[in-house]
């Protein structure tokens, strides 16, 4: 192990943390057109789920407790709903009822040199000295700024932080260089747990399961806890970029500048981010105005973020416990906002898109902090939507997976799940004053109400489509719902899901699909219209082997089809809409699941 230190600082200074209010202090932002709130069209209103108030969320923290007792086994539900679940949504993965929880990497088995085509390696120092993490106790709150709000101040702190970072050793766990490794070892083959208990080795992987949101809240945590002790100031807190508000969409200052903030800046990017507005909706170039571009991001936000995110597993991701497959179902964030801004970001002129367009490399821009401070924020936005005992799996296969980080005095530190579900705990709070979530307001209208049954008979019945499906022009097909008109209390308790199975992809290519139900106009740039389901999305990781990765979609109908008013029919016309990628669909059909899990 190195004898560095992290901390250089010279200094036991707090400097607390000016946030400025709504005003911008940078030329270049203040500069932006703000685009007004996307404006409502006439027809329901009525929230999917909506947000709760703050006085109904005191109350759920109030009965804390009680709610333990809401606990609900998994493995048992899966069991009891028999095959047709597990199957649809875990792939060829069967859950074993002697699952457990992941443990951490086994460091000594990390395998270096993977590619390819670009040969890396991102295997870090070893140390066979493990802690476990403590919650801090009382710890300094650290505020987390909107990065296009921070002030000049702060942005060259940031920067200032981040070139010591990159000036350390490169075999020093706090490097830049090794912190950027964190990620691509946790998400591209590097790691794998042991064998025990009977359960096999497994690989561990980061994304399209419900460690995605759980893993990076770590990864970045200890990424600022490390920068904060090389400035010597422990209230420092990472930007975040707002881009699911109008205000936030353009690249933030801080991160284009590089004379100015020369370690924030990167030359492997896309260079359109310097001059329009990110994409949500495609995850890539387009020739859309900024308007609209804002308009089908504030559609993209509410559909990923609330009506197609009732329920933790739509949310969060697939389960993944010890001994399986790794289960490849990323939940509607990670494959929505979070793969396009990768995609946004990544560089076409590179190989592989690096750095963000890959994960092995994303974490070699700086703008990759700030992005998933941002996925981050909406974990905790979601959370805070929702009733106190459906905030978080329950299961202890979720809690008690582990993951091991070096924190900033160089210590490999093993930390549960379970500690990092409230960011206010870890010690860290995201801007609020002089932001706007102005998605909240975006659910949009259907272009057309009512029962359609006459009106899609020229399209396709699913029985005449051939499967596997390639994906090479815009699919339309008619999917039979076994159940309609459901009541109310049926869907309380179990919400439609639209199941899009062995989504298959090159594993180092972006992929992107977008979904679209009863889209009678066929115009599919514009999503800002009840019409619009969902996407699926696909970001590299590069991996020997194999080429191909199989992926499940799933999608919540329920609020759609009330927006449609077309919950009596007895089938609804689909429409899948490829956006890049070669891509190959095995299977799609419509089938149930508990609203509580
Ligand atoms: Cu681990 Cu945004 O990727």
């Amino acid at each position: 192990m190195s004898s560095l230190l992290c901390s250089l600082a010279t200094t036991s200074t707090i400097s607390l943390l000016a946030i400025p209010s709504s005003s911008s202090s940078s030329s270049y932002s203040s500069s932006l057109v703000l685009y007004p709130k996307p404006k409502a069209r006439n027809g329901s209103t009525k929230a999917a789920r909506p947000f709760r108030s703050a006085t109904a969320r005191r109350n759920d923290d109030q009965n804390q407790n009680s709610s333990q007792e809401n606990k609900l086994d998994r493995r048992n539900m899966l069991i009891g709903l028999g095959g047709l679940y597990s199957a649809a949504n875990l792939g060829s993965n069967t859950l074993e009822s002697s699952a457990a929880p992941i443990p951490p990497p086994d460091l000594s088995t990390c395998r270096p040199n993977l590619g390819p085509p670009v040969p890396y390696s991102c295997c870090p120092p070893t140390n066979t000295t493990i802690v476990d993490f403590t919650l801090p106790v009382n710890p300094p709150m650290r505020t987390r700024p909107a990065a296009h709000l921070a002030s000049a101040e702060y942005m060259a702190r940031y920067n200032r932080a981040v070139q010591l970072m990159k000036n350390l050793p490169a075999n020093d766990p706090c490097s830049f260089m090794q912190q950027s490794h964190v990620h691509c070892a946790y998400c591209n083959g590097a790691y794998f747990y042991p064998a025990a208990q009977g359960l096999n080795r497994g690989e561990i992987q980061v994304h399209g399961n419900w460690l995605f949101f759980p893993f990076h809240r770590w990864y970045l945590y200890f990424h600022e806890r490390i920068l904060g002790n090389l400035i010597g100031d422990p209230t420092f807190a990472l930007p975040y970029w707002n881009w699911d508000s109008p205000y936030g969409m353009y690249t933030p200052y801080m991160y284009t500048d590089g004379r100015t903030y020369p370690a924030l800046f990167n030359e492997r990017r896309r260079q359109e981010i310097y001059t329009r507005p990110v994409n949500l909706a495609t995850g890539g170039s387009s020739t859309m105005t900024p308007e609209q571009i804002a308009n089908n991001n504030c559609t993209v936000m509410y559909n990923e973020m609330i009506r197609t995110a009732t329920t933790l597993e739509s949310f969060m991701g697939a389960p993944y416990p010890r001994g399986n497959a790794v289960p490849n179902g990323p939940g509607t964030s990670e494959r929505g906002s979070h793969n396009a801004v990768h995609n946004w970001c990544g560089d076409p002129r590179q190989p592989a898109q690096e750095d963000m367009g890959n994960f092995y490399s994303a974490g070699r821009d700086p703008i990759f902090y700030g992005h998933h401070s941002n996925v981050d924020r909406m974990w905790t936005i979601w959370r805070q939507g929702r009733p106190n005992n459906q905030r978080d799996f329950t299961d202890t296969d979720y809690l008690n997976t582990q993951f091991l980080f070096y924190d900033e005095n160089r210590r490999l530190v093993r930390v549960r799940v379970a500690d990092c579900l409230d960011n206010a705990r870890l010690g860290y709070q995201f801007q609020t004053n002089g932001v706007f979530v102005t998605w909240t307001d975006c659910r949009p209208f259907a272009r057309v109400r009512g029962r359609r049954a006459a009106r899609i008979s020229d399209a396709p019945k699913l029985e005449t489509l051939e499967f596997p499906l390639k994906l090479d022009k815009v699919v339309k097909v008619r999917i039979p719902r076994p159940r309609k008109l459901r009541t109310s209390e049926e869907k309380e308790k179990e919400v439609e899901l639209l199941l899009i199975e062995d989504v298959e992809v090159d594993i180092g290519e972006f992929a992107k699909f977008n979904v679209f139900v009863y889209e009678e106009e066929d115009d599919f740039d514009d999503l800002n219209k009840a019409e619009y389901l969902g996407t699926f999305s696909h970001v590299p990781h590069k991996h020997d082997t194999p080429m191909k990765i199989k992926a499940q979609e799933r999608l919540e109908l329920n609020a759609l089809l009330e927006d449609l008013d077309v919950e009596g029919d007895e089938e609804i016309l689909i429409t899948l809409v490829p956006l890049a990628g070669d891509i190959t669909i095995g299977g799609i059909k419509i089938t149930y699941a508990p609203s509580s899990a």
